[in-house]
């Protein structure tokens, strides 16, 4: 329907002027891009990053109606402080958007590697963070009818490595959709961003590759021996990297469809990996999937 009604689909939300849109992870990649992008369109953005310097960036590089503010999304009361300062600028209006896509990938490994704080670690900032800041956010939001927009993956619909990041964005696929349900009688839209593979410090080979040398040095030899002298060595060649688009502008075309489409979608896939492979995987059988991944990772057996 999309290819025949393309008008319907690019209907806009009227006001730019007079909406609020409140983003997590700003510092760099989606969350960056999109505060830029969004603030270019006359929005009133409202950008949380993590560190002073991703905040100093953001402001160099956008118009003086970009608000910044420092949030960790796993410390309550620093999410109390951001509702707060929120609530302050968007007054009666309430929140037009929320943007939950904070995140982090490592550690990210083997499932025998891990202990359970590498699972902890990540769940949670992608997830219980993503829901404690929606939590708080529920307020201001049903003010303005507004809308949420979660950052999952395409390792949110397929799992394809071990540790707390697949886990994650399974858990916001589910978040996302008990929320869009529970929500729709308040006029909150919700929609899902599943990325393919993107060059941002999610995917930031050097640090996957040093946490993975952290995770291998630290394993018993009889473990270290079960998987083979070469296993690790071998697994540094095995570089998603060169997969991993450079367009980063691809997802937040999503977001920000998401965010000013009168009708926006319930979950948008970004990149050509997640359209014609990722996504067209995960509804195949199990088996499928397991055997693309055998293949893939073919030369890299224990
Ligand atoms: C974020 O908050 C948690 C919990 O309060 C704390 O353990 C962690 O060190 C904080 N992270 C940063 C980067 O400040
Ligand atoms: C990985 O790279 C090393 C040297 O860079 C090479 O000796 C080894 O054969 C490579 N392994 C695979 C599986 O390609």
């Amino acid at each position: 329907s999309r290819l025949y009604l393309p008008g319907f689909y690019s209907y806009k939300v009227d006001g730019f002027s007079q909406k609020h849109v409140f983003i997590t992870g700003c510092d760099s990649g989606f969350g960056h891009l999109l505060a830029r992008q969004l603030d270019g369109k006359g929005l009133h953005v409202v950008a949380a990053c993590l560190t002073e310097k991703g905040a100093a960036d953001l402001t160099a590089a956008a118009s003086s109606r970009l608000k910044t503010l420092l949030l960790n999304v796993t410390d309550s009361a620093s999410i109390g402080r951001a509702v707060e300062s929120v609530s302050k600028e968007v007054g009666e209006r309430g929140l037009w958007g929320l943007v939950n896509n904070a995140g982090r990938s490592v550690p990210i490994g083997p499932t025998e590697w891990m202990k359970l704080e590498d699972f902890t670690k990540v769940l949670d900032v992608n997830l219980i963070g993503v829901i404690e800041v929606t939590l708080q956010f529920l307020p201001l939001l049903k003010k303005a009818q507004g809308r949420v927009v979660n950052v999952a993956s395409v390792l949110g619909r397929l799992s394809l490595t071990g540790g707390g990041y697949c886990l994650s964005k399974w858990g916001v696929e589910a978040f996302s959709d008990s929320l869009r349900r529970d929500m729709h009688p308040f006029g909150i839209k919700v929609s899902i961003i599943e990325p393919g593979f993107f060059k941002t410090a999610v995917t930031r080979l050097d640090l996957i590759e040093a946490d993975l040398r952290r995770l291998w040095t630290r394993l018993p030899q009889d473990v270290k021996d079960s998987y083979g002298e070469t296993y690790f060595d071998d697994s540094q060649n095995f570089s998603m990297g060169l997969l991993c688009s450079p367009d980063i502008s691809k997802v937040t075309r999503c977001m920000e469809h998401a965010l000013t489409a009168r009708f926006p979608r319930t979950r948008y896939s970004a990149g050509w990996d997640a359209k014609l492979f990722w996504i067209p995987l995960s509804y195949l059988p199990s088996c499928v999937s397991d055997f693309f991944f055998v293949l893939l990772l073919f030369s890299l057996q224990p």
